[in-house]
């Protein structure tokens, strides 16, 4: 069986820059808090009217196909990951699909938020070692601003979210020992709600059993949006940051143990680690638990701030600009985020 390969890869992030004296000026916090907690220094949004998940996505993606050397004509599968889908449904592949005139193949919409890429990856990896698939475009994309809570009481997750796009194609390669050597992929449900996006949603009132979210009056219709969660403002993401990032410090390194392991490696023997950009606190603190120098684990979310399914491939994307990745390096990626879902993926550039 062949190995597959990220053959070209491509990001794409809106020209406007919001910095934390921006938020500051419209709600509770500061450059300093926001600094302290995050690393984080200015994120990028995204043009209302102008832009969206879909348009992000196809900016990348032109990009990542013409450093993969082919056209999108040759593309022949894709996947697009995202937690901010430009509709409910269908999913922004399809949107994606028509732009870029790649009518016909198949397009698969994921939604495993800031494990997106990572899952992705590791479909991707499937399709083109069992020979179905040469060509897998996989796209991540978030349009984040458009859903946050610009009020102080949003300021704990508004602080950290940012826009952007990544894209990558994945290819078969001859090349022994090279390309996608194993990914890693796991959830536990049990903390879905610790970070969700629950209205307007079709869960029908219930949470686990209970009627914690209120159900509307009337028999039929109306789950997707009650007037009670539009008087409650109760219509936006929701995160206990402090159960994240406990749960974050300890699943990164397991997971990245596990690709390791699986593969016969030390943490010493990783050329490059990029982690899904949450907050660069968690990221230290991995990068702190494996022993890695400061040039061995690429971070950018001091300028882009967390861009969920889009930020592993704009990292990665940008570590191979700089040449901090080169022919022969062994990378590891790794994610953690809301689900909760994890993973990771080993790969001999
Ligand atoms: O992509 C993966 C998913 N997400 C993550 O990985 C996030 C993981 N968690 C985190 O990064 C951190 O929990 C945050 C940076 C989001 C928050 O930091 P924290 O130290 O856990 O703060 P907290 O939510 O426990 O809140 C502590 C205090 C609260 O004030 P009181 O109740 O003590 O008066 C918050 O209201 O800090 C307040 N606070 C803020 N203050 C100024 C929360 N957000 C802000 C803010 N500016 N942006």
């Amino acid at each position: 069986m062949v190995n597959s390969k990220i053959g070209g890869i491509g990001f794409y992030v809106p020209e406007k820059r919001v910095t934390n004296h921006d938020l500051a000026g419209v709600m509770d916090t500061s450059d300093e808090w926001i600094q302290e907690r995050t690393g984080i220094v200015e994120r990028r949004y995204a043009q209302k009217h102008k832009e969206s998940t879909a348009t992000m996505g196809v900016k990348a993606a032109e990009i990542a196909i013409e450093r993969a050397g082919i056209t999108a004509k040759d593309v022949d599968f894709i996947i697009f990951a995202t937690l901010s889908p430009d509709y409910y449904f269908p999913g922004s592949g399809v949107l994606l699909q028509r732009a870029m005139g790649m009518n016909g193949i198949g397009a698969l919409d994921i939604r495993n938020q800031c494990s997106g890429f990572i899952y992705g990856l590791s479909i991707a990896d499937q399709f083109v070692k069992t020979g179905m698939y040469k060509n897998v475009l996989l796209v991540g994309s978030e349009f984040h601003s458009c859903g946050l809570d610009f009020t102080t009481r949003g300021r704990n997750v508004t602080a950290i979210f940012g826009d952007g796009a990544g894209a990558a194609i994945i290819q078969p390669t001859e090349e022994e020992g090279k390309g996608i050597l194993s990914t890693h992929l796991h959830a536990d449900g049990e903390h879905a709600e610790k970070l969700a996006y629950i209205n307007p949603g079709c869960h029908g009132g219930v949470h686990l059993g209970t009627e914690k979210f209120g159900y509307p009056e009337q028999e039929f219709g109306g789950m997707w949006l009650t007037e009670k969660m539009i008087a409650d403002e109760d219509l936006y993401p929701h995160m206990e940051g402090k159960h994240v990032f406990k749960f974050a410090v300890v699943k990164f390194p397991e997971v990245i143990m596990e690709a390791l392991q699986k593969n016969g490696y030390q943490p010493e023997d990783i050329d490059m680690l990029v982690p899904h950009q949450a907050n660069l606190r968690i990221s230290q603190f991995v990068q702190r638990g494996l022993g890695l120098p400061d040039e061995k684990v690429y971070n950018n979310i001091q300028r882009y701030g967390n861009t969920t399914a889009a930020s592993i491939p704009i990292a990665l994307c940008e570590a191979l600009e700089e040449g901090k990745i080169k022919e022969g390096d062994l990378v590891c990626l790794a994610a953690f985020g809301s689900g909760f879902t994890w993973g990771s993926a080993l790969i001999r550039w």
